[in-house]
């Protein structure tokens, strides 16, 4: 099965992350899915940004958890990103989309989608349900959504609301005998830092057409990823992949 590529955020390394413009520039490059990261507003709305904190990418302060979708939306998240090479002022109006919005938009592209829940840091009482709802009301087809976190319990979280749902534990160290933890926590797949794989291939290789990995951004990683046979490969630059390893 050839290796999919995965927008990380979108087309992170070029364009604002978790924004309308970075998953449109990722769409148009391409890609075969896309990841996103989720957490919580006060109103209990989900959205797509990455830091449980509103200040390294909007013109916000402080928790995600104590704003209102409505405070949020307010914010820019294009502003932040004026260093960038493609950088414009109409980014300025990029707003936080919500999950709902995004999967709107990846839907009418076919598109497989990672959510990640990002419950590492605030706990968000009943996401996991939230969520479920929030994708089976988009109509999106279950077998093209995998959910992943860092933090195991969230998974089984996942696994005890809807059993069908995909599952894919997310991980930056080495883990021994990677096949039973996929098989005994009925995981769809492991989630792992690619310089963990790149460290020790053949461990990972048996196990390979059940590993995405992140975030791999040089083309000699990407090269010795598809070699291996991974299922995907996460990256912040789906226009370079893409045109190497498109499906
Ligand atoms: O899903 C893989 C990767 O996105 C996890 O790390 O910090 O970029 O969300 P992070
Ligand atoms: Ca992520």
């Amino acid at each position: 099965m050839k290796t999919k590529i995965y927008g990380h955020r979108g087309s992170k390394g070029s364009y604002p992350e978790n924004s309308m413009l970075a998953f449109k520039k990722a769409i148009d490059a391409g890609v075969d899915g896309m990841e996103l990261d989720i957490h919580m507003t006060k109103d209990g709305e989900l959205v797509v940004i990455h830091d449980a904190t509103l200040d390294r990418t909007t013109t916000g302060i402080g928790y995600v958890k104590d704003h209102t979708l409505d405070q949020i939306k307010a914010l820019s998240i294009g502003a932040k990103f004026t260093e960038f090479r493609h950088y414009d002022s109409s980014w300025d109006l990029e707003q936080v989309p919500t999950l709902a919005e995004a999967l709107t938009l990846f839907k009418s592209h076919d598109l497989e989608v990672n959510i990640e829940l990002k419950t590492y840091e605030v706990a968000y009482p009943g996401i996991e349900e939230k969520m479920l709802k929030i994708v089976k009301d988009s109509g999106y087809d279950p077998n093209k959504v995998v959910y992943s976190a860092f933090h195991l319990p969230t998974l089984l979280r996942i696994q005890l609301l809807d059993e069908q749902a995909k599952t894919a534990w997310l991980l930056e160290h080495q883990l021994p005998m990677p096949d039973d933890y996929l098989q005994m926590l009925n995981l769809e797949a492991l989630h792992v830092d690619y310089k963990v794989v790149l460290k020790h291939p053949a461990q990972w290789q048996p196990i390979a057409h059940q590993l995405r990995i992140w975030t791999v951004n040089e083309l000699h990683d990407m090269k010795a990823l598809v070699d291996l046979g991974v299922k995907a490969i996460v990256t912040d630059h789906p226009e370079i992949a893409t045109m190497r390893y498109s499906s």
